[in-house]
């Protein structure tokens, strides 16, 4: 066992600097010291972790978890224990344990909490590459019906149960990767010299226009609102410490109920002071190019977990391409991109009637089959009735968008199905950059070349994913900021202190946010963003 300190009751920490030992606290008015404080490993654990096994091969360990599945028969039991790094299968026989250990392996429940000791062995052949040979099993917590079986469940029925869902696999692989991510975001950022610096949640002001707006009752009837974005806290941080980014919630009272549309989500915004709208450009695609290299190196079990095909991921190299929102117009309203729908229009209705095929013949072969073919082949039809679905929404959907794009005006806002449209043509993340000022917020510097226009960018991600990152360069001119605001029908005083930016030292500055659950969901292959963050928070949706 992995330092094995055993413990056996709950502890407090005496307030003190020194490296004295814990008390117990049945014992608090007699200070006995307690258990060693001289971890030689600095280890905390009496249990090994799952992601560790590599480290353990031939050797003894404990594991604890949960069961996740299992399978087995007469003397011999495959527990499949997953503990939130892994996931491992232990094999039970009957002869190799005592018997209280093989009761409790031969009645298990799905999501059973275990202690499972055994010694390590290496196989290439088991999920995961290491399987556990068991000398005994302990049960720490029963399981009742498990709700979510490994079977196909409904979408609503998984949001109902996401508490429970989060244990998944693919949820495991998902939120590892979130983990991931976050933590590449800031390597990224601090080893550029940014400051991390936190925007208030709370706040006085809009930032993205007023539709979108939570608002409550602050004290004294004052009207607060839940911050849409960190951003122009973040302006006044950049001429207080020249680098920064916030990494926080962010919330937007969207009425659409999209695969790309949370209320709740988190927004990364890095603000430079000094940086025109192509050092911008630049920073977000080494951001966004750092961010898929990190997961690609280190989520390789995960990414696999969830089916993810990775050559896409491994185009994402810089530089990314750039168009102007002009070209944009042009391209979608171009023959080439009736041409591309057309092909993809025709390939979904070849590969659904291949599919189709497939499955005919599946059940015809049913018939006769062994057990265990059956067994196969009922498996392999929830796929393809799933994938036969998800075709079927794509040839309903792609004569709308071909419309769409061909009737496309020059001055209104892409709207997702455009973007999706838009991506198609390119391999790796595009930037799109000068949009109409008319579709922008108010505080987007215009390009000195042509006033009708901000300077704006987005960056959409491929694969048909879309927007994840939305920013520009910064107004610095006060009278032009003071006719935005009353243009944009926002109230002026609330915006006093960023009007103070431009009148001491105003410099030229710019930045943008990420989306992290776009992002993620983009890298993870989720078709839709409220798989990427624990407990999503849509219109329909604030349970659990
Ligand atoms: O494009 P947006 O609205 O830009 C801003 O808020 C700027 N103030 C950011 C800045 O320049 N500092 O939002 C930025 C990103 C989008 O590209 C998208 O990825 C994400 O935030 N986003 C959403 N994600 C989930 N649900 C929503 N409702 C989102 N709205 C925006
Ligand atoms: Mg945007």
């Amino acid at each position: 066992m992995d330092g094995a300190h055993v413990r056996t009751a709950p502890y407090f920490v005496r307030h003190s600097f020194s490296p004295s030992p814990l008390r117990r606290m049945s014992d608090a008015d007699s200070p006995a010291p307690m258990l060693s404080p001289d971890r030689e490993d600095g280890t905390i654990e009496d249990f090994t972790r799952i992601e560790d096994l590599a480290d353990h091969v031939d050797e003894t360990v404990t594991l604890k978890g949960w069961l996740h599945n299992q399978r087995g028969s007469g003397g011999i039991k495959f527990l499949i224990l997953r503990d939130g790094s892994g996931f491992v299968q232990c094999v039970v026989p009957q002869d190799a344990v005592d018997a209280d250990s093989w009761a409790v392996a031969d009645d298990v429940r799905q999501e059973a909490a275990l202690e499972i000791t055994g010694s390590v062995s290496a196989d290439e052949r088991a999920p995961g590459g290491y399987e556990l040979q068991v000398d005994a099993v302990e049960r720490i917590g029963e399981s009742g019906d498990y709700p979510v079986t490994p079977k196909e469940h409904g979408i609503d029925f998984l949001m109902e149960h996401r508490h429970l869902w989060l244990r998944s696999e693919s949820q495991w692989a998902v939120m590892r990767i979130r983990n991931r991510i976050e933590t590449a975001i800031h390597e990224f950022f601090q080893e550029r010299g940014f400051l991390q610096t936190d925007a208030p949640i709370l706040t006085g002001n809009a930032v993205e226009g007023t539709s979108t707006l939570f608002d409550l009752d602050y004290f004294d009837d004052e009207s607060a609102y839940l911050t849409q974005s960190g951003q122009l806290h973040g302006e006044a941080m950049a001429m207080a410490y020249g680098k920064v980014y916030t990494f926080g919630p962010t919330f937007r009272a969207e009425k659409s109920a999209t695969r790309r549309h949370l209320t709740e989500f988190w927004m990364i915004e890095p603000e430079m002071a000094f940086y025109d709208l192509e050092m911008n450009a630049q920073l977000a695609e080494d951001f966004v190019a750092h961010i898929v290299q990190a997961v690609l190196e280190d989520c390789e079990e995960e990414l696999e977990a969830l089916d993810r095909d990775t050559s896409a991921l491994e185009q994402v190299e810089t530089p990314f391409p750039r168009i102007s929102y002009d070209e944009a117009v042009e391209l979608l309203r171009s023959d080439e991109t009736a041409e591309m729908i057309d092909e993809r229009i025709e390939a979904l209705n070849e590969e659904k009637a291949e599919l189709l095929e497939e499955k005919e013949e599946n059940q015809t072969r049913r018939g006769q089959a062994k057990k265990h073919v059956k067994r196969k082949i009922d498996a392999r039809e929830i796929e393809i009735n799933k994938r036969v679905d998800e075709i079927e929404e794509a040839l309903r959907n792609l004569p709308d968008w071909k419309e769409s794009a061909q009737t496309f005006e020059w001055g209104s806002d892409f709207g997702g199905d455009d973007e999706t449209v838009l991506t198609w043509h390119f391999d790796r993340p595009v930037i799109v950059h000068r949009f109409p000022a008319e579709i922008k917020a108010f505080y987007m510097k215009r390009d000195p070349d042509d006033d009708r226009l901000a300077m704006g960018i987005d960056v959409l991600a491929p694969e048909g994913y879309g927007e994840i990152i939305g920013g520009g360069e910064r107004a610095t001119d006060l009278d032009f900021l003071k006719e935005q605001i009353e243009a944009h029908d926002l109230p002026e005083d609330v915006f006093d202190w960023y009007l103070d930016l431009r009148k001491f030292g105003s410099v030229p500055h710019s930045g943008f946010g990420l989306g992290l659950e776009r992002t993620v969901s983009w890298i993870t292959g989720r078709d839709h963003v409220r798989e990427t963050i624990p407990f999503p928070r849509t219109i329909a949706r604030l349970h659990p």
